[in-house]
């Protein structure tokens, strides 16, 4: 059996490792880059770090409007497909990457399988939320991190193809956290242990509007404690434009860090302020809190039990939120037990494996 996988976007290396070696032995395995992103630190980085193979094919698609990008990548994605004709597309997650390769393959009849099906925030306003209906509407496996995203799937009637797998995510950060026990691995800007939040922020909602982003970047200066403020180039290129000043009060400027050092460091935070999801669900799996800036999160199970708080239209609750007492602990593991990727390829192979 050839199964072809197609990432582009940061997240989506992560969710690829785990699957790469689990794949060996049992199927064809090619890689397609679609190059949303490209940056080295956004990208090369983590295939080294993760032990992924280079990409088979890169598109080299780049950066541009949500149009012009995903029509790129369906183009380049057709060529590929029709090359390499695989018995199963694998995609990723919910960017326009994933979006792009699910429509690709259903136009050509090849079966598509999609890794974290299911997720819903119920925010149109979100380009990952059209992203994520479409892809699980035009698929022929769904495969669902969490029962929440299975109950979404049952509710717009997809149940039949859809399998509950655990989240691949879960499996890639045991790993490295396991893997960097024992070592010391320093912690960036030489903050101190326990004495730090770490933040990432790239969401459009957030970053571009001028007053607020503004207005986010004034509370985070405001905190008890260093911010580590890891600038997605998103985030970078929108202050310029907007003339604002990330270097601000508490916030401790840093570029984004790769995989097992963004592990490392959230790790020996004090507390996690994202607009990301994975880091939402790192920060969960580290039990370090996490405040959120968004009006909803897909990772409910994470609110729900106390580790995530969210703050949106009322920014003047961001430090209050963030420097609430600690939650209470729990052993519950919502998000899998570090073999979701076994159980994708067993249900891949299943599926499509004739
Ligand atoms: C994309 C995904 C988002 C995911 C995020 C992870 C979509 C719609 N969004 O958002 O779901 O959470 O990746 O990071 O697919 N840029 C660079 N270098 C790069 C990549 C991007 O400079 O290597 C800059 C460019 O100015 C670009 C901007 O960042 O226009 C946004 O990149 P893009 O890939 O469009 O979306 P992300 O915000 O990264």
């Amino acid at each position: 059996m050839r199964i072809l996988s197609v990432v582009g976007a940061r997240p989506q290396f992560v969710k690829l490792a785990p699957i790469v070696k689990v794949v060996q032995g049992h199927a064809e395995h090619l890689i397609v880059h679609t190059g949303q992103h490209y940056d080295d630190i956004m990208s090369d980085v983590f295939f080294k770090d993760l032990g992924i193979p280079a990409p088979d094919f890169n598109l080299g698609v780049g950066s541009g409007k949500h149009g012009a990008q995903t029509a790129a990548m369906l183009v380049g994605l057709e060529q590929v497909i029709e090359q390499c004709q695989p018995d199963c597309v694998l995609v990723y997650g919910d960017t326009n990457s994933t979006l792009a390769a699910a429509l690709a393959a259903t136009k050509m009849h090849v079966p598509v399988a999609h890794l974290e099906a299911g997720l819903r925030s119920f925010n149109r306003r979100m380009p990952e939320e059209h992203n994520r209906v479409l892809t699980d509407h035009s698929a022929d496996l769904l495969l669902a991190p969490t029962q929440v995203a299975m109950n979404h799937l049952a509710h717009e009637g997809l149940s039949r193809r859809s399998v509950l797998v655990g989240d691949v995510m879960t499996d890639v950060l045991y790993t490295v956290r396991d893997s960097l026990a024992g070592t010391s691995m320093e912690i960036p800007a030489g903050l101190e242990a326990g004495n730090f939040y770490v933040c990432t922020l790239h969401r459009p909602d957030n970053t571009d509007s001028a007053p607020r982003l503004s207005a986010i970047i004034n509370e985070l200066g405001c905190l008890d404690k260093p911010v580590l403020l890891l600038a997605h180039p998103r985030l970078r290129s929108r202050a310029e434009q907007h003339g604002i000043n990330l270097d601000h009060g508490s916030i401790v400027l840093n570029p984004p860090l790769a995989y097992p050092e963004l592990i490392n460091t959230v790790s020996l935070s004090a507390g996690v302020v994202t607009d990301s999801g994975g880091l939402q669900k790192e920060a969960f799996l580290l039990r370090v809190p996490c405040t959120t800036i968004r009006p909803e999160t897909e990772w409910v199970e994470t609110v729900e039990m106390g580790w995530n708080a969210l703050v949106s239209e009322d920014l003047s609750a961001l430090a209050r939120t963030v420097h609430r007492p600690a939650p209470v602990a729990t052993d519950a593991a919502p998000y899998g037990d570090g073999h979701a990727a076994e159980r994708t390829i067993a249900a891949v192979l299943a599926a499509f494996g004739g």
